[in-house]
């Protein structure tokens, strides 16, 4: 995406959206919690059975290299829009994200550490946070696309993962992740009506490719060897790319049926 990111003043926001962003930015005060107490009680790790110990590492290791990117990402919206109450929401972000971060971490301290950050998305992240253009093209890769992705596959993780500290700590990460994704499609479907169909649709194209660069460690076989075929995991992919298009026809980036359409110019 070309162009400078655009600032917005804060007249622009509708005065209910603005009471929202401090009823979120209210909740994320006080729904504070500590990694350490949730991991440090000694209890024992437990691996998903049949999975050896490096992938389960190396998969939880992506969420928190994501969780890094998001608090980075964060950092950038509050240089790109100018309004008190947005900044606000963001700096509970920022806690939220670097505090998951933290026990994620600390969860792979007992695995051997944090392994490297997939390549396909390490550099889909690098180049997400790279983008220019107007600030809702970063809230829609971030706050639904990889948010909703985040709580997606943690949903589908919760179900067949035994570890019980997992489940505590995730249970935390995805309530606060729902209200970072609340935040997001407030902001957007506030702006986005106000934005020019071909910007909007520009914005659909870029997150389309951001998909492919995000999956293409799933389709490369670097991370879920042998637990899935390939065929499985493309499903996977195809599956959650409609499950994110809804969420970006529900905000009012396009029309559903053009998405659907694939956003014909
Ligand atoms: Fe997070
Ligand atoms: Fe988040």
């Amino acid at each position: 995406m070309t162009g400078p990111v655009n600032h917005m003043s804060k007249s622009s926001l509708q005065p209910d959206t603005r009471d929202r962003f401090n009823d979120l930015a209210v909740k994320g005060e006080i729904q504070r919690w500590q990694p350490a107490t949730l991991i440090g009680g000694g209890e024992d790790i437990t691996v998903p059975r049949l999975m050896p110990k490096r992938l389960y590492a190396a998969i939880i290791s992506q969420f928190l290299h994501g969780e890094r990117a998001t608090a980075k990402l964060c950092r950038r919206l509050i240089g790109a829009i100018d309004d008190p109450v947005v900044h606000r929401f963001l700096v509970t972000q920022i806690a939220d994200e670097t505090r998951h971060a933290e026990a994620y971490a600390r969860y792979l301290d007992h695995l051997g550490g944090a392994r490297a950050v997939d390549a396909n998305f390490g550099q889909a992240l690098n180049q997400a946070l790279e983008w220019s253009g107007p600030p809702q093209a970063w809230m829609l890769g971030f706050h639904v696309l990889l948010e909703g992705e985040a709580l997606r596959t943690l949903a589908d993780f919760q179900e067949f993962w035994p570890c019980p500290v997992f489940r505590r700590m995730n249970a935390l990460i995805s309530r606060d992740e729902a209200r970072h994704v609340a935040f997001g499609k407030l902001f957007l479907r506030d702006t986005l009506p106000r934005m020019a169909a071909a910007e909007r649709r520009a914005i659909y194209h870029q997150l389309d490719v951001f998909w492919r660069d995000v999956g293409g460690g799933l389709l490369a076989d670097t991370w879920v060897p042998g637990i899935f075929t390939r065929g499985l995991r493309q499903r996977w992919l195809d599956d959650g790319w409609r499950h994110h298009c809804r969420a970006f026809a529900d905000v009012g980036l396009l029309p559903s049926r053009q998405i659907s359409e694939g956003a014909a110019a």
